[in-house]
């Protein structure tokens, strides 16, 4: 058979430039759709068939070259040639040459700028319910790290100094709540995505009468796209899916800081496992949390995606521009990082230990139990205003005699305000005052054991 052109080399004479081929393909990245595309293509000659555009063996003959080409790309045995540009030239160039003329019947009603815009979102959405099946993966670790913390005392931070006492689960499971936003976040882009552009043709739609309610239901699209032009030229939904991930990493940034902070000997808080440390060339003694440091690293690498696809969008002339080629690269590696991170902040959150002793040894410092002991002159009728500048001058006081509060007898406590009476001990010290928090969501075992029942059931639930 004599080698096969591209249908546009009839328009363009010469060959493309050596430099240009390589320029201009995007195969070398696009190949991971080629499910999507194969899948998209099938529906789309199902539809074709359907309209009587081609014979129904036509289709049997088509779907059965498409899921032979599947099969050979799935197991390295697919011949790659950049010429053909992207994944769809790919597919359609040897789907004719593998079953000859209703291969060319193929692309009847459609470009690839109908078929990337489909392609990318069904890629997408698949992307986005693995990606949310590994995210709640990482909460129940969480959680279950929570259920062993349910009555040790940590001192909560503001501003990175010593803020309020809570128990530990309470700080594991702020992380739960933050991560449940990301699912939901995802869950809503994923929604935003769920329509058709196929049938949406290179720009203006086609004068061929195809059937896209038809290929959208088979595709398990909800609806079809309103506009073709819209359909070929937005990727809005690139750019939500790039934010998604990037406060998704935002948060797996904090976890790592924090952790990486935690395991200082200064701070001395948690222990994580050997597994997920490194040590030095040079220093014997190193233990490295090196896998959080590139959680923390790889957060910028997601915004610079997110970055890099809306300047790609900004400014961009209505209808399909090669511009929008660039958008895979910035989704596939925003979304491939956000992946790895995820698994390996779930290993790590799975193999933490929290050095509880420790940090009960070093409750007394930094008057965890202020605030307690406003509010607690507040119960004795003293504004809340006031009572916050009697505890600041208790505090000062205090930190000249090298005191706790609970170190302050009644007469001390008397000259700065009347109103402290004897039960005031039992407002004062870390594990006193985290077991009185009465608001809900607050820091007490209390709280977070009511929290955790509830993620218990609904994380468990099918
Ligand atoms: N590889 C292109 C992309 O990813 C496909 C569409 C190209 N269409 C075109 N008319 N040049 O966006």
């Amino acid at each position: 058979m004599a080698k096969q052109k591209k249908s546009w080399e009839k328009r363009l004479k010469g060959k493309t430039d050596k430099l240009a081929v390589n320029f201009v393909e995007s195969l070398s990245y696009d190949v991971r759709l080629y499910k999507y595309d194969i899948q998209g293509s099938i529906a789309h000659a199902k539809m074709l068939s359907e309209q009587k555009l081609i014979t129904k063996s036509e289709f049997g003959q088509i779907k059965q070259g498409l899921s032979q080409i599947a099969e050979q790309i799935e197991l390295g045995r697919f011949k790659f040639n950049k010429t053909q540009e992207d994944i769809h030239m790919a597919v359609e160039a040897a789907l004719i040459k593998l079953i000859g003329d209703p291969g060319k019947k193929l692309h009847t009603g459609r470009s690839r700028n109908d078929q990337v815009a489909t392609d990318i979102r069904l890629w997408m959405r698949d992307e986005i319910a693995e990606l949310q099946a590994k995210i709640k993966k990482l909460q129940k670790a969480f959680v279950k790290l929570a259920g062993c913390y349910t009555e040790n005392i940590m001192p909560s931070y503001t501003h990175m100094q010593r803020a309020q006492p809570v128990v530990i689960a309470a700080y594991l499971l702020s992380f739960v709540e933050q991560l449940e936003r990301d699912i939901v976040r995802l869950g809503n882009c994923s929604r935003g995505l769920n329509v058709s552009p196929l049938g949406s043709g290179a720009v203006a739609g086609s004068t061929i009468a195809i059937d896209r309610k038809s290929t959208a239901a088979e595709l398990g699209f909800d609806s079809v796209t309103g506009n073709s032009i819209d359909s070929v030229s937005d990727r809005d939904f690139c750019a939500e899916f790039i934010f998604d991930c990037s406060l998704l990493l935002a948060h797996l940034s904090k976890l790592a800081e924090d952790w990486i902070i935690y395991s200082t000997n200064e701070f001395s808080f948690i222990t994580i496992s050997d597994t997920y440390c490194t040590s030095s060339s040079m220093m014997p003694q190193k233990r490295n949390p090196d896998m959080l440091e590139l959680i923390r690293a790889k957060t910028g690498s997601v915004y610079g995606s997110l970055m890099a696809m809306l300047t790609i969008l900004k400014a961009q002339p209505s209808g399909y521009n090669r511009d929008l080629q660039e958008d895979k690269l910035h989704v596939f590696k925003a979304g491939d990082t956000a992946s790895v991170c995820v698994d390996m902040a779930e290993a790590i959150v799975s193999d933490t230990k929290f050095n509880c002793s420790e940090i009960e040894a070093g409750l007394d410092e930094g008057f965890l139990d202020a605030t307690a002991l406003a509010e607690y002159l507040v119960g004795k009728a003293v504004p809340f205003r006031d009572a916050h500048g009697v505890v600041g001058s208790l505090v000062a006081y205090c930190e000249g005699a090298g005191k706790k509060l609970s170190d302050l007898t009644i007469d001390e406590f008397k000259k700065y305000c009347d109103n402290i009476e004897d039960d005031v001990y039992k407002s004062l010290g870390a594990v006193n005052v985290a077991s009185s928090y009465v608001t809900e969501g607050a820091g007490s075992a209390k709280q977070s054991k009511k929290r955790i029942n509830y993620w218990n059931r609904r994380l468990n639930k099918k």
